[in-house]
């Protein structure tokens, strides 16, 4: 067991949501875990990464303009996997009580930024419509300085023109934030970069109905 207080980080993603829709907590994993995902990262080739797509309607063209990462779906049934899916799991719940947020469902992918890939500014859920509700981004990369580039820039939700911040993608910060809120990009990276891209969804069935037939 290690000591590592999953719930002091939670409370402070439910405060920090609470109050702005956006949180930045750094070493916000238990190391094991964090250690695990590494070990995992280090068996995957290149070639178990597939090219990511920008939704349904894109065509190859299209999408190389706007995203240059690889991206691999977490499967719960690896071991080395498990652990980050259960702590994001976990953070479910709490944000549920917390806040009555209706989460039902987690989804998350690694993604790969070999030197000079980018993904340029979007939202990851369109109002309404969406069932996507809060977006996490997890870092993986050891020792990252502002020179090695693809900092995740997160815009203003009232002026997508203006920046709020920039993160490094730093091994152990996490962020969080709703999705159809923030607009945000990763700058092109001047070295292979390694991030968790999740989301939680509400209940497919009922998104988009405010009164949904029982
Ligand atoms: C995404 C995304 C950000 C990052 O996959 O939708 O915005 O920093 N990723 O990896
Ligand atoms: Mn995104």
């Amino acid at each position: 067991m290690s000591n590592f207080d999953s719930q002091n980080v939670y409370t402070q993603i439910a405060d920090d949501l609470r109050a702005t829709g956006l949180s930045i907590i750094e070493s916000a994993v238990d190391p094991q875990i964090i250690q695990n995902l590494n070990k995992r990262i280090a068996t995957l080739e290149e070639d178990k990464f597939q090219t990511a797509g920008i939704g349904r309607q894109s065509d190859h063209e299209k999408n190389v303009k706007i995203r240059r990462d690889k991206i691999l779906w977490l499967d719960q049934g690896n071991k080395l996997e498990l652990g980050y899916i259960q702590a994001m799991d976990e953070l479910k719940d709490f944000l549920n009580r917390r806040l009555f947020m209706g989460l039902f469902s987690y989804e998350s992918h690694f993604a790969h930024y070999q030197e000079g890939a980018f993904y340029k500014k979007h939202l990851d859920a369109f109002k309404g419509r969406a069932n996507r509700v809060l977006t996490t981004v997890f870092y993986l990369n050891d020792q990252w300085q502002a020179e090695h580039g693809g900092e995740l820039v997160i815009y203003d939700p009232n002026d997508h023109e203006k920046e709020l911040c920039r993160v490094l993608p730093n091994q152990g910060t996490l962020v969080t934030f709703l999705s159809d809120e923030f607009p945000h990009e990763v700058l092109p990276a001047r070295k292979s970069r390694y991030s968790i891209a999740g989301w939680f969804r509400i209940n497919a069935s009922t998104a988009g109905h405010i009164d949904p037939p029982r």
